[in-house]
């Protein structure tokens, strides 16, 4: 079992000087507990309690009775060093594996989060992380510490036992030790089931938090507040339920150990009986016996501990090892300016296996066509536009830019090469200052002002008391759907890309600020290709080509006269629009 968790040690080695000083305050403090209180016993009390001792200086005395305290000051130091080291490389190691864990969803493919719900990602990368962290130090701190002061205490008993009454008493004191395999194998095949489920019940609650915390409105429109908190408390009911079964079990090892090793002293007492053991050696046996039960004990949690762990490790495994699908490919060319020539090479795409949304498409779009994209919702346009930046890569068929399959160029050139408007933007809950820079990071005050005119966003952005200072709150709450989209269109026109992709992305303005805006994009689309996406026809008509999907394909292509002309779906949709 330890063997799945080796991987993970490497989080642990630049941390080895404080886990070995760790390791070595945890033996001393083993050394102390293990052996010094039974040596207490052994070479104190017969001092203090034989009826034919001489009577000892005050000196003596103090060195004796001060054993004790010594111990225990010992035992003390060495406890809080051994603890707080492993908090220290423990807050370490968490801090490397959400590093880590962070900068893989940065990478994955946008199909992974379709998959996977943002609570339980949130759970895994918080809670499952938390959990390999404390299984890790705790293994590290217990695996040499343990067993050493399990040997140490055994040694000790058997040392004695046998220097008194020979190899018999060593049998009979240390005969059930090995018993205590027996529930901890028991109790710790109970808990491997039950760890992973905790985790995933765990995610559950979350799950429904986060999707609750993104749907305020909602509720409040819906009249949902009741339904979501019975909802909240079934999901915290069934993993209260998930960790009581868990701890049912967990608990039930110390006192399963202890009772083994009261069996194992009921048959030290019968045989000291029989033998007519010295007192002060049994009681020095006993005291020994005990002390040895204490690392058994601590093996015991361990074992819980890494069944614990593992059900962790699963979940966080199933995103560190995730295929990252679109990643640049061993040779992938640098591509510093695109001219911007598109061609869609018999492509499909299906989301999910076998249901495709883009059946054998091919097109051809020399550099400078601004190109639209209309059909019934549902069509496959967003899904068609989507390809380009690699969001998605086709199941079948190729696209390619500038003759180059997308697949062949560095995907960091190829993005810097496209500005994406979409219709679903998130800004960051920063300045508006520095959400259009993200466009073009080396923008100057002036470039980001010359582009937020363009998108006629400047007066409004103005018209707030911190002007660009302004923040816009959690994904741009603070701000209204129009102002979001202009802040979008904005950051199009400072990236300046020789593609430009706009889907629906002036579907939330009004028509008065859309007309405006129609006369911005007219400069925006010059010398670029584009793909256009817009519910409303105004917008397209004076494209160089109008594309008609339906059901997934192209069905067909041309201008606005053309189509209008000879294409029944094209018709229908301009002229239901049009309301004629
Ligand atoms: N992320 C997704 N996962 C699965 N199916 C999707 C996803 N996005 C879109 N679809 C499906 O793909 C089809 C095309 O969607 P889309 O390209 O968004 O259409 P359009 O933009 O033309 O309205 C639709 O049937 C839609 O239900
Ligand atoms: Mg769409």
């Amino acid at each position: 079992m330890i063997r799945r968790f080796r991987p993970y040690f490497s989080y642990l080695r630049p941390q080895r000087g404080l886990l070995i000083a760790a390791i070595l305050c945890g033996i001393l403090a083993g050394l102390a507990s293990g052996a010094g209180l039974p040596y207490m016993v052994k070479k104190v009390f017969p001092v203090i309690f034989a009826p034919q001792a001489l009577p000892l200086s005050a000196w003596e005395l103090a060195l004796i009775t001060l054993w004790i305290p010594a111990v225990f000051v010992v035992r003390g130091v060495a406890t809080y060093l051994n603890t707080y080291f492993i908090q220290l490389v423990g807050t370490r190691v968490l801090e490397a594996i959400r590093l880590d864990f962070f900068r893989k969803l940065q990478i994955l493919p946008l199909s992974f989060f379709q998959k996977n719900s943002t609570g339980d990602l949130l759970s895994r990368g918080l809670a499952d992380a938390n959990q390999l962290q404390v299984t890790l130090t705790t293994v590290a701190n217990e695996i040499v510490k343990s067993p050493a002061s399990l040997l140490g205490s055994i040694g000790f008993v058997a040392y004695t036992a046998y220097t008194e009454q020979g190899v018999a008493l060593v049998l009979v004191t240390l005969a059930v030790v090995p018993l205590s395999v027996l529930p901890i194998r028991y109790v710790g095949k109970k808990l491997i089931k039950r760890a992973g489920q905790i985790q995933a019940e765990l995610g559950g609650v979350t799950d429904i938090f986060s999707e609750n915390l993104s749907a305020t409105k909602e509720v409040r429109a819906f009249n949902l507040e009741a339904r979501e908190t019975a909802r909240f408390s079934r999901a915290s009911q069934t993993l209260i339920r998930a960790q009581m079964k868990f701890m049912k079990y967990e608990k039930a090892l110390t006192p399963l150990i202890e009772i083994i090793s009261a069996v194992g002293i009921a048959f030290t007492l019968l045989y000291a009986y029989k033998v007519h053991l010295a007192q002060d050696t049994f009681i020095t046996l006993i005291t020994a016996l005990y002390a040895s039960y204490e690392p058994i004990k601590k093996l015991g949690s361990l074992n819980n501990e890494m069944k614990r762990g593992l059900g962790s490790l699963d979940r966080l495994e199933a995103v560190l090892q995730a295929p990252v699908a679109i990643i640049d490919g061993p040779a992938a060319q640098p591509l510093p300016v695109a001219r911007g020539e598109l061609t869609f090479d018999r492509v499909s795409f299906a989301y999910t296996d076998g249901e495709s949304v883009l059946k054998n498409v091919s097109l051809h779009l020399p550099a400078g066509t601004v190109c639209a994209l209309v059909g019934p919702s549902g069509a496959g346009k967003s899904t068609f536009a989507n390809l380009v930046p690699r969001f998605f890569d086709p199941v079948a068929g190729r696209v390619l830019l500038d003759g180059h399959d997308l697949r062949a160029i560095r995907l960091a050139d190829l993005r810097r090469n496209i500005a994406v408007v979409s219709q679903d933007l998130v800004l960051f809950n920063d300045t508006i200052f520095n959400n259009l820079l993200i466009a073009r990071p080396e923008a100057t005050l002036a470039d980001v002002e010359t582009a937020a005119r363009a998108a006629f966003a400047h007066d409004f952005i103005r018209s707030f008391p911190d002007g660009y200072a302004t923040i816009v709150g959690e994904r741009g709450a603070r701000l209204s759907g129009g102002q979001k989209q202009r802040l979008a269109l904005a950051r199009a026109f400072l990236r300046n890309a020789p593609i430009l992709i706009l889907d629906e992305a002036t579907s939330a303005l009004d028509s008065e600020s859309e007309a405006a805006i129609q006369l911005a994009l007219k400069k925006l689309v010059v010398g670029k290709t584009v793909l256009i996406i817009a519910h409303r026809f105004s917008t397209i008509r004076d494209a160089t080509k109008i594309l008609v999907f339906d059901q997934g394909e192209i069905v067909a292509a041309g201008t606005h006269a053309e189509l209008h002309a000879n294409q029944p779906l094209y018709r229908s949709l301009y002229d239901r629009q049009q309301g004629t």
